[in-house]
């Protein structure tokens, strides 16, 4: 077995072949179909990104109109389906039931579920679009135990899934005549664009392994969301609040620098480093100016902020971290915009999970496109015994 190279984490090792998203480490740069996601950022929908992802242009205003009508019309989940919340207990973490009711959508759509048809595979990439803030929001609902909120045709995709989230709940997002913060509706869209592809991490080449079995698109993006749920890819915006408040003040900041850099401590200063930017996250660089923003606009004083900007700047000025190229990532800041708009810290990968499902799906019509793929099937370096004869139980 030695002709094999041995590369866990697939540090070296690219599995496949793609036109979707280039990312540069070294220079902190982002591209989606060779847009830079600054530019992005600042001038699309959130929809306008997934047609991008998903088609390799930017839509055209009649596209783009086709496109969001697409979405909002799937965006009702069939009321069976709306009944399996009923099964969680209420403490059910979200991301148990979006892992959950995502893979039980294949129960809803099998019998048109050719993937060998560019039309259904494109109409099942568009309702996982369409269906995941609805999912994503009910699961929400469940947890607080408040009934479900039907979508909206005459809301956009952010609109929509703030109401479904929490209207009749939050005069911050919806008042008697139905107002919605645009401001708000403004950061949502910015996060859903920043987190809407990164190539190949480990939730996209969990779905991309899944898929290379021809098992269907929904279960393929069960699997991604299983796997985005680790605090070492998206679990960390959720990991990095629960760190933020155990360090408490700006004083206790020097001890968990500290502790990050003890090698006997498995303690990790969340939302820092990333296998592929050694320089910095241009993700991370929009975050941090978009929470000043929403904190100012929202007159929030957001202690965590002061909190996470001191262990920036801490953690930036410190030789472990310069010497290991450790930056702030995604998720360093994300959370506390997302909870600066009421959005619960244990939703806060739930929310990374509907904007990511536009790249894992891009991923997958890639896939089913290409004239054939192999299997995904890593060997190993077999360190285990060596053939051996059994001993008969009485005499083990
Ligand atoms: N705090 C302290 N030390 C760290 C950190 C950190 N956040 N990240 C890496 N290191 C150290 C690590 O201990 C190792 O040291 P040594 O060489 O002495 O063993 C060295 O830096 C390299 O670390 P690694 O784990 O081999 O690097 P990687 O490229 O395999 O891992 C990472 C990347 C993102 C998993 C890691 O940096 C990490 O665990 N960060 C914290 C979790 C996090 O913020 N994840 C979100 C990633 S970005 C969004 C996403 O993917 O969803």
């Amino acid at each position: 077995l030695g002709c094999f190279t041995h590369d866990p984490g697939f540090v070296a090792t690219a599995s496949c072949t793609s036109k979707i998203t280039y990312i540069d480490g070294d220079n902190g740069i982002l591209l989606y179909r060779g847009y830079p996601i600054e530019q992005l950022a600042e001038h699309c929908e959130f929809t306008e990104v997934a047609y991008l992802l998903m088609h390799g242009e930017l839509p055209n205003e009649r596209e783009l109109l086709d496109f969001d009508l697409e979405i909002s019309d799937r965006a009702i989940i069939h009321e069976s389906l709306r009944k399996f919340f009923d099964g969680f207990h209420y403490d059910a973490h979200p991301m148990a039931m979006l892992v959950g009711v995502v893979g039980s959508l294949s129960a809803f759509y099998h019998s048109e579920m050719n993937i060998k048809d560019p039309v259904q595979r494109l109409r099942a990439a568009t309702r996982m679009i369409g269906k995941m803030p609805t999912i994503a929001a009910a699961s929400y609902r469940h947890s607080v135990g408040r009934p479900f909120v039907y979508p909206r045709m005459d809301l956009n995709y952010c609109e929509n899934f703030l109401n479904m989230m929490f209207s009749r709940s939050s005069q911050n997002y919806i008042d008697q005549d139905h107002y919605i913060d645009q401001d708000f509706v403004k950061a949502l869209n910015l996060l859903f664009i920043l987190h809407a592809d990164h190539e190949q991490n480990a939730s996209t080449s969990t779905v991309r392994l899944a898929a290379s079995t021809g098992a269907n698109p929904y279960a393929c993006v069960a699997a991604g969301i299983a796997a985005l749920w680790g605090p070492a890819h998206g679990g960390a915006n959720e990991a990095v609040l629960n760190m933020l408040a155990e360090i408490g003040s700006v004083d206790n900041v020097p001890k968990y620098i500290a502790k990050a850099k003890d090698s006997e401590d498995p303690f990790r200063l969340m939302g820092f480093g990333h296998r592929v930017y050694k320089n910095f996250d241009p993700r991370a660089t929009i975050i941090r100016k978009t929470c000043h923003e929403v904190l100012s606009k929202t007159q929030t004083n957001d202690p965590l902020f002061e909190l996470a900007l001191a262990v920036e700047e801490h953690a930036l000025k410190d030789e472990y971290f310069i010497e290991k190229k450790l930056y702030p990532n995604v998720d360093f800041y994300s959370g506390i915009i997302y909870k600066a708009l009421g959005i619960p810290v244990d939703m806060f990968t739930v929310m990374f999970a509907i904007a990511r499902t536009s790249g894992w799906v891009a991923h997958w019509l890639e896939m089913m496109e290409e004239a054939s793929t192999p299997i995904s099937r890593p060997r190993q370096l077999y360190v285990g015994p060596a053939q051996r004869d059994l001993a008969a139980i009485k005499n083990r």
